[in-house]
């Protein structure tokens, strides 16, 4: 009996080796289907897993790089309380606590529990005292919220789109009421330049609300990204 689970087990820890090797040579995908993202695909490429949709790699991959190029320009010593909103498989958190190492509370919010049961089952996300995951609707959740936080990361796709209400003066002010006195917003902006004026326009809002706003085009030939830090 224990043989026999000790060579299940060595199974399996063998045919995860093979899966990592032969994704060097060929990517090896696996697909869920979500009501609310379409069908999502876990990949493993190159050795590492990523989480993409039909046209858009959501985390892990190029998407986390992006988001560490926007962190780089953020201090993150004074920071106890950060916001995610968007946290697919959650490779902007894994950056925060491994790269970062930043040990304090996260708060990450999701709609798609498909997106939530994978990233805790495929990208061994925890939930622990730091680590608090909501399933809701982030505009939903802000229009609630009344708390402040020292970082909100705003990365809220569907596919290739950033759902038109996450553009809005209300979601924005929302957003501004929950920052603290110092503290600082990461917005992962869309990558059509059809949404050049919505962006201009949020720019514009937080520069009215002392915010000092840094733009960042084609962030690793992509995403735009938007730094806002509250000045004074
Ligand atoms: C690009 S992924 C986020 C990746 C994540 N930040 C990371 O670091 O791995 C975009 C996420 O936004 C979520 N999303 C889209 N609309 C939403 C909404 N209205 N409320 C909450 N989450 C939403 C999607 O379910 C998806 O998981």
């Amino acid at each position: 009996m224990v043989s026999s689970s000790r060579q299940i087990f060595h199974f399996i820890v063998n045919l995860a080796i093979m899966i990592k090797l032969l994704s060097y040579i060929y990517p090896i995908t696996k697909k869920v289907k979500s009501d609310f993202n379409g069908t999502l695909e876990i990949t493993w490429y190159n050795g590492k897993k990523h989480l993409n949709t039909k046209n858009a790699n959501y985390s892990y991959g190029s998407l986390q790089k992006i988001l560490k190029i926007g962190l780089q320009k953020i201090d993150l010593s004074q920071s106890k309380k950060i916001l995610v909103l968007g946290m697919g498989g959650g490779s902007v958190i894994k950056t925060l606590q491994q790269d970062f190492n930043y040990k304090n509370h996260i708060t990450a919010i999701d709609i798609d529990p498909v997106i939530i049961d994978i990233a805790q089952e495929e990208f061994e996300l925890t939930k622990n005292k730091n680590l608090e995951i909501i399933c809701a609707d982030a505009l939903q959740f802000m229009q609630q919220n009344k708390k402040q936080y020292d970082l909100i990361i705003i990365d809220l796709f569907v596919d290739i789109e950033i759902p038109t209400p996450f553009f809005s003066d209300s979601f924005w002010q929302d957003i501004m009421d929950s920052v603290s006195s110092k503290g600082s917003i990461l917005f992962n902006a869309s990558l059509h330049e059809s949404d050049n004026k919505k962006l201009s326009n949020i720019v514009t809002q937080l520069n009215n609300n002392k915010y000092q706003v840094e733009r960042i085009e084609k962030v690793n030939k992509t995403n735009t990204l938007l730094i806002a830090k509250l000045s004074g």
